[in-house]
């Protein structure tokens, strides 16, 4: 068990509230783990019990500051004082602000905009609408393993069959197409080898198995709750070629690996690759301040305003902590601290891969890191995965799994600002979690 640090201030725990547990759990409409959370701060969360928790996935894989960042904490506390919302009709200084922010580090071509999201499932889909009404298209083309969101139409966009499932009704038009996965290739290719095959054969899905009117291209340069898979070099080049030999609009879902994750601004960065479009969310909140959006080149501006629109798009609170966020991931030292924090940990947990018979890999960019978990036979074990992410919650390690608990991946994806003695930490509470069971 991790106990509360008694240097840090939100180390007491403080009771949730006075009503009885089992009643409120009768209310909720799905059952929530049995943690109660009282307080974060930096890559440590605390429960009412006085435990503290060190968190591989930073939340939902969104605060890339931690939690309660200061500087955050501060911004908003100011911002909220003097204005919380307008509509997104108006301009403010923090949304004015933060779309220059944004046009400033973002790939040049990706020079406008779009702050109306609420979230990154509705940016995809702002996305989408935008490919569509530019070329006049339908189809839209993504991975196996995707994950765009959770509305109907990009649960419809996004891979694995069990997110469709129950639902009936979803965005018609989808030709999905295997992953750029190596170690599992869909095509039993060798890299060396392969010329990208799985590249070519985007050809043939767009000839044969779509309506032949493909509007875009969407995918995360990086699957995030698809397993970490990291495509090969060259991958995403090959792929913006043949969008623009196809007249296809390419957007990056960026959602999880923008903003400093990959140890640059944003994967495109890291792969030297700018789509026509990119879309944004999670770790742009710096400590969880909710906002999402769409950058697209200039082409593509001329969808109305009230086509790609929310409530909460464009927030002024969040754009406030978004900015501070920006300002934060761009300070000399800050992307360089990801990338050497990222290879420490990718090279502790390389070394325990070859302690315990059940890593197969160990795979990622900066501090996006997935440990691939296998059966005896090499088969991918999703059993032994959640197993190991339970095990780490009583150990003091939150830990998350891909595909919501269908997956083989653990994903190591702490905030950014973590130093080396923390992800020593993290790296030694891993090998004592997986000695246990090896
Ligand atoms: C890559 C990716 N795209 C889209 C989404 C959806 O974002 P949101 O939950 O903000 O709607 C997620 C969320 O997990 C994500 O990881």
């Amino acid at each position: 068990m991790t106990h509360a640090d008694p240097e840090s201030p939100v180390a007491r725990p403080t009771p949730v509230s006075a009503q009885d547990v089992g009643n409120v759990l009768d209310h909720y409409y799905y059952l929530p783990d049995k943690l109660r959370v009282v307080a974060g701060e930096g890559v440590y969360l605390y429960s009412d019990d006085g435990r503290r928790y060190l968190d591989c996935s930073a939340g939902t894989f969104n605060l890339s500051l931690g939690y309660a960042h200061p500087e955050i904490v501060e911004t908003v506390r100011e911002q909220a004082a003097n204005l919380i919302h307008v509509t997104s009709k108006f301009q403010t200084g923090p949304l004015n602000d933060l779309v220059a922010k944004l046009a400033e580090v973002s790939p040049p071509n990706l020079t406008r905009v779009h702050l109306k999201s609420a979230s990154g499932s509705d940016a995809n889909e702002g996305a989408v609408k935008i490919a569509q009404a530019h070329t006049g298209k339908s189809d839209v083309v993504t991975l196996f393993r995707g994950h765009l969101g959770q509305t109907l139409a990009m649960i419809g966009a996004s891979g694995a069959a069990f997110r469709r499932t129950p639902f009936p009704s979803m965005l018609p038009g989808v030709v999905h197409v295997p992953d750029p996965h190596c170690l599992r290739c869909f095509y039993k290719q060798e890299r060396a080898t392969c010329g990208l095959l799985c590249v070519e054969r985007i050809n043939d899905f767009i000839d044969y198995a779509s309506t032949g009117r493909v509007a875009c291209v969407v995918l995360e340069p990086i699957s995030g709750n698809g397993g970490n898979v990291v495509p090969p070099d060259g991958y995403l080049q090959a792929l913006k070629d043949l969008c623009e030999e196809r007249g296809i609009i390419l957007v990056f879902d960026e959602i999880q690996t923008g903003f400093g994750r990959t140890g640059q601004m944003f994967a495109a960065d890291h792969f030297g690759v700018a789509p026509h479009m990119m879309t944004f969310g999670k770790g742009l909140g710096g400590s969880g301040m909710p906002i999402a959006g769409i950058l697209t080149e200039d082409r593509l501006t001329g969808v109305a305003g009230h086509h790609i629109n929310s409530t909460f798009g464009g927030n002024v609170l969040a754009a406030a902590a978004a900015v501070k966020t920006i300002e934060v991931i761009g300070r000399p030292g800050f992307l360089e601290n990801v990338r050497a924090v990222g290879a420490h940990v990718t090279a502790r947990l390389r070394e325990l891969a070859a302690k315990v018979p059940f890593v197969q890999e160990v795979r990622g960019v900066g501090l996006m890191i997935g440990i691939d978990i296998v059966d005896r036979t090499g088969r991918p074990d999703a059993r032994l995965t959640n197993h190991l992410a339970e095990l780490g919650l009583e150990q003091g390690l939150l830990l998350r799994t891909s595909l919501y608990g269908h997956g083989n991946v653990l994903k190591v994806r702490p905030a950014l600002i973590m130093t080396m003695r923390e992800a020593d930490e993290m790296c030694d509470l891993l090998e004592r979690l997986f000695l246990s069971v090896a």
